[in-house]
């Protein structure tokens, strides 16, 4: 049993610094870390590693990146007191963990892992990405098992890099710490195997629409999102982009449609929810202006809060009030995966004496 840190169950997660969260990210990931912080002992990892797959050489931009993401972080409800915020770059057990790890999946494991083959085809680097940019999904991996977690919430997008982590610590387990390959998952680390098999938590709603005719998911890059950080008028405003090809109010529309898709993720009283789509179905006088209106206050009342607990990392020590809290999360951190590590060498035959962080 861990003497650093709490004894309840660890979770971790983590996302890429590439810029501001959207409402895409809070329905797949941010809104249950949320929840979970007071149940988990809860881990959320900056990976800024991560982010020079395709930004080595900006790397001015990953460290704003990086800041910006705890602020929206925090914003959010993610509350640094309860859970612990971590950089990537300084845990070196993540580090050294990807190198041990990358050993036990085989290269076709690492290639044909079905995110990774989309990035590199949408990002146009099939024949030219760098050696390094399919490591990150063993990377991952080590992101993860370094905290030995129970369970990882994630977007839908993020489960073959899951299914990855665990094949990994099956792997492992079976090869350095004796457990059967005919264990169960639930069974590996009673069975005496040093890592959990942790399994993927996918978000409420797996795949957010964009703003638009919703053929899109919701993506920074594609210019169609609806960022945390908006203003009531920009949320109203973007909120208007969304189009049905509907023409009028007493037309029958589709209940399913990219706007219902938006009422459902944001109207959470589920009687009006009904109502709604009832009388939209039946086109009896209602109008998208008037659903949209309704929409865009649910997303305000959302967000205000959210717009508040940011103001104070709008002023000018705002970043260095971020700073201090990423290297005291980042130093609890440390304390977990160095463990992890050691265990994990004394497991390879490696362990050749304890170290600790300065
Ligand atoms: N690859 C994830 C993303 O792009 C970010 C990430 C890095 C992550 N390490 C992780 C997610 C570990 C879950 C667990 O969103």
């Amino acid at each position: 049993m861990s003497s650093t840190t709490s004894q309840r169950p660890r979770v971790l997660t983590g996302d890429t610094p590439t810029g501001r969260l959207h409402l895409g990210h809070w329905v797949g990931s941010v809104e249950r870390r949320v929840q979970l912080q007071h149940e988990y002992d809860c881990y959320f990892l900056l990976a800024n590693m991560h982010a020079f797959t395709t930004r080595f050489d900006r790397t001015g931009e990953i460290r704003q990146d990086t800041l910006e993401i705890v602020k929206d972080w925090i914003a959010a409800g993610i509350d640094p007191d309860v859970a612990t915020i971590v950089l990537q770059t300084e845990v070196p057990a993540i580090a050294e963990l990807t190198w041990y790890f990358s050993m036990l999946l085989s290269f076709k494991d690492v290639m044909g892992n079905p995110t990774l083959v989309h990035e590199l085809k949408t990002k146009g680097l099939e024949e030219k990405h760098s050696f390094g940019f399919p490591m990150y999904t063993v990377g991952q991996c080590a992101d993860i098992l370094a905290f030995r977690p129970v369970c990882i919430p994630v977007g839908e997008d993020q489960e073959p890099h899951i299914e990855m982590c665990r094949k990994v610590a099956r792997k492992f387990d079976q090869l350095y710490c004796g457990v059967s390959d005919r264990t169960a998952d639930a069974d590996y680390e009673r069975s005496g195997g040093l890592f959990p098999i942790p399994r993927a938590l996918i978000g409420r709603v797996a795949r957010l629409p964009g703003i638009g005719d919703g053929s899109q998911k919701m993506s920074k890059s594609l210019g169609n999102a609806i960022f945390l950080s908006d203003s009531a008028k920009e949320i109203q405003k973007k909120v208007n982009r969304i189009t049905t090809g509907r023409q009028s109010p007493t037309e029958p529309g589709d209940p399913d449609n990219v706007l219902f898709k938006f009422v459902e993720a944001f109207i959470s009283d589920q009687g009006r929810v009904a109502e709604l789509k009832d009388r939209y179905a039946r086109g009896d006088n209602l109008g998208d202006g008037h659903v949209k209106q309704e929409l865009a206050a649910a997303i305000d009342a959302l967000l205000a809060p959210m717009r508040a607990r940011r103001e104070r990392f709008e002023r000018p020590d705002g970043d260095a009030m971020i700073l201090d809290i990423i290297k005291a999360g980042t130093r609890r951190a440390n304390l977990v995966a160095e463990e992890t590590l050691f265990l994990a060498k004394k497991a390879m035959n490696m362990d050749f004496g304890r170290r600790t962080l300065g």
